[in-house]
């Protein structure tokens, strides 16, 4: 089993959901004797206004060389309004470790956090997969004649083959080792024909091995429709960086929000990157105030990825457990603060493990 675990904390509410989240982490581990090791890495907008250093390259050896999995707060400061060191950080991690998977899970954890009407829990039920490496977010592009009528912006969007088919594959795996028995495959190959054409012609090919999976293709505009229609018709979607991007934000708003959406950034066998889909909530900051849950539920996906899949459900399952008794933080109506929820969560370790 792999059980050495880096912790960013980030900035703002970051550095607090990422207490609680080890905190609940570091209970269930002593409760199984799963060894979890944390060790916590002091990078983001104080040490780059200190000393000017973001993701130092020693840092980021041992980052990658170390540790089974990193669990992320969120970075994102008003003093540095360039983002300069969240780049480096954050989208620097994702890029130079190559986590091409970025899995979101879209899972309603009580029918009343749904602005659907009449879909329960049973209906919202499924995962994206995001590819997270290439497409327009590759940086390739410029301007010319800038700040001009004549001014011309192009962005590249960059699909290999290489990049869709391991994508598509993770999907189908996925879907395979967790139950699933549907796979959809969105894009605009309608308008988008070289690239997302590509995307086509490789998940036909890539679907004829998983005979037991029945894929599906919807082209994205429809999709966004279908997800708000019927989302129990979906178990498993694979997209595009830029279609997964928006898609998994609208799947997030299915389920509740920002407060209980989880995220990782995925390298089969190697170091991976679990975070939670929000930012640092400079606003919040420090109130404690922030809801944990979705840091929680990131580290139930990365119990996963380090193979401990029972002890993620149970995880989910103590998660919801406190929404179904409406014990939350006050952004879901309930009375506590970032902290108290941790330590109630723990409270919950000996019923539920
Ligand atoms: N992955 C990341 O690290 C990441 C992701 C998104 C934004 N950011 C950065 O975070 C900073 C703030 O961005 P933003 O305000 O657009 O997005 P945000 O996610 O930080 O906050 C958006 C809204 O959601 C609320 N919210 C977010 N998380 C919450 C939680 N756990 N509990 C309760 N309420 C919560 C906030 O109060 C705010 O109203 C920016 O610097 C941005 O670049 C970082």
């Amino acid at each position: 089993m792999k059980n050495r675990i880096a912790v960013i904390p980030g900035d703002g509410i970051g550095q607090e959901v990422a207490q609680a989240g080890v905190k609940v982490l570091e209970a269930i581990s002593q409760k199984k004797g799963l060894n979890l090791s944390f060790k916590w890495f002091d990078l983001g907008a104080d040490r780059y206004l200190k000393t000017g250093e973001t993701l130092p390259q020693p840092v980021f050896d041992e980052l990658s060389t170390s540790f089974d999995a990193i669990y992320f707060g969120a970075v994102g400061d008003p003093r540095v309004p360039d983002m300069k060191h969240a780049k480096d950080i954050l989208l620097g991690l994702r890029m130079r470790l190559d986590l091409y998977i970025n899995l979101r899970p879209v899972q309603l954890y009580h029918e009343e956090l749904t602005p659907l009407k009449n879909k329960g829990v049973s209906d919202i039920d499924m995962v994206i997969f995001r590819e997270n490496t290439e497409d327009l977010y590759v940086g390739m592009g410029g301007n010319f004649k800038m700040n001009t009528v004549d001014e011309i912006a192009i962005n590249e969007m960059v699909s290999t083959r290489k990049g869709v088919e391991r994508i598509i594959r993770a999907a189908f795996d996925w879907a395979v080792s967790h139950g699933k028995t549907r796979v959809c495959m969105t894009d605009k190959a309608n308008a988008i024909s070289y690239a997302h054409g590509l995307w086509q012609r490789v998940f036909k090919e890539v679907s004829k091995e998983y005979p037991q999976i029945t894929p599906r293709h919807v082209y994205a505009d429809a999709l966004a429709m279908e997800l708000v229609r019927a989302p129990e018709d979906f178990d498993v979607i694979v997209a595009s960086n830029l279609l997964g991007d928006i898609l998994s934000d609208l799947g997030a708003q299915l389920v509740g929000g920002l407060g209980l959406a989880a995220s990782a950034n995925i390298h089969p066998n190697r170091v991976s990157l679990f975070e939670p889909v929000h930012g640092s909530a400079p606003t919040l900051a420090g109130k404690n105030l922030a809801n944990p849950f979705a840091m929680v539920l990131t580290g139930a996906l990365m119990l996963d990825f380090l193979g401990y899949a029972d002890e993620s459900k149970r995880l989910e399952a103590l998660v919801k457990s406190c929404i179904d008794d409406k014990i939350t933080t006050t952004d879901l109506g309930g009375k506590l603060g970032t902290q108290e929820m941790a330590d109630y969560m723990v409270s919950l370790v000996d019923r539920f493990f």
